[in-house]
């Protein structure tokens, strides 16, 4: 398979709007693709209401969009567009054969060197990137959770790797059990994976046997190193031994195990899905912060903050000086002090000047106090 591999950090200039404010007449800033890489929407496109009502049945919770404000934000992308192309299309494929009983064990074979191929490719450009914080809302735009849940998963657990130190090797096992942790959902029943309700003790009891079933199915199928498999097996259990299948606890639970935990549960947080909408990033990153040490291994959330930007790039944030900004920079390991846009002053919008919350002396008493609209 031909692969982009070529480490690639996109600029594009555009800020992040939630889809309640976006209106007709809006130019959209990014290209928006569906599971088969279709595209969605094109950059540059002027928004029209039928794609706002389309937006939403896709449960899209924001769009970047280019305006006079978005003119010096520049929006990174630590994955370049082809490669998430790419992940989602082969992801889809590597899923449907495991779904369909009659498929060829050496095309199943060849789809999972793909994938392998593509997770490589992942933490070289990660890699090549180590010291960056990352904007996770930038990482995927796609309408298939699923696949999306287990790239994004994938992509985050290697720049919690990076920042434990794990070598090349292990990363590359890092990520590919964390792209297939979730395979164990393609034995659960669909109405109880998409059910928008509470489930039933029952229900719940089918629903926790996935990581169990995916651990199985992998190790019964594939010459996998044996850590990828554990990895599946230990994603649900926690930290204070509370989870699940064998509520296991501490450093009994395998180190991938204790990784994907965390990328799991903020990209869930972070995502719309049919029982609740999207939380912003900054109450995903509360959330994990405030279970570490609990469901989580605080040595891993010490890396996950130091790393993942709780206010992205492009977002509005408000201050404690009551002005209201965008996001234009964020520095690693200061991902509570990033570099801001000010536009409004109260409600009053002002001609935009740059505040520097990490660089800027007369600014230390001045902390950022929730994200804005
Ligand atoms: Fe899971």
């Amino acid at each position: 398979m031909k692969q982009n591999t070529r480490y690639e950090v996109v600029f594009n200039t555009m800020r992040y709007l939630p889809l309640c404010l976006i209106q007709e007449g809006m130019v959209n800033g990014r290209n928006l693709y569906g599971r088969n890489g279709e595209l969605l929407l094109r950059s540059g496109t002027v928004i029209q209401k039928k794609y706002i009502q389309k937006l939403n049945g896709l449960g899209y919770d924001g769009l970047y969009i280019i305006d006079g404000l978005s003119d010096d934000i520049d929006v990174k992308e630590i994955i370049n567009e082809n490669l998430r192309i790419s992940a989602v299309k082969t992801l889809t494929e590597l899923f449907n054969f495991v779904e369909d009983d009659t498929a060829n064990p050496t095309a199943l074979k060849s789809k999972l060197n793909d994938i392998t191929e593509i997770v490589n490719s992942f933490v070289e450009n990660i890699t090549n990137h180590k010291n960056a914080i990352v904007n996770m809302l930038d990482l995927i735009s796609f309408d298939d959770y699923t696949y999306t849940h287990s790239i994004n998963v994938a992509i985050l657990s290697i720049i919690l790797g990076i920042s434990i130190d794990l070598n090349e090797t292990r990363l590359q096992r890092l990520g590919l059990s964390a792209i297939l942790h979730d395979i164990g959902k393609l034995f659960v029943p669909k109405e109880i994976l998409n059910k928008p309700g509470k489930l039933t003790k029952k229900e719940f009891q089918l629903m926790s046997m996935h990581s169990y079933k995916g651990y199985k199915y992998l190790k019964d199928n594939f010459d996998f190193h044996p850590t990828i498999f554990l990895g599946a097996l230990h994603h649900h259990e926690k930290f204070d031994g509370t989870g699940y299948p064998y509520r296991l606890s501490g450093k009994s639970i395998h180190l991938f195990g204790r990784i994907i935990a965390i990328a799991d549960v903020y990209d869930a947080l972070t995502s719309t899905r049919p029982y609740r909408k999207a939380l912003p990033p900054s109450e995903a990153f509360e959330y994990i912060m405030s279970n570490a040490g609990s469901h989580f291994d605080g040595d891993i959330v010490k890396g996950f903050v130091k790393h993942i930007a709780p206010y992205p790039v492009g977002h509005m944030v408000k201050l404690s000086d009551n002005t209201t900004g965008i996001v234009m920079e964020n520095y690693a390991h200061y991902g509570l002090r990033p570099k801001v846009k000010i536009i409004r002053h109260g409600n009053e919008p002002v001609t935009p000047y740059i505040v520097d919350l990490k660089n800027d002396p007369d600014k230390t008493n001045v902390t950022i106090v929730g994200a804005a609209e």
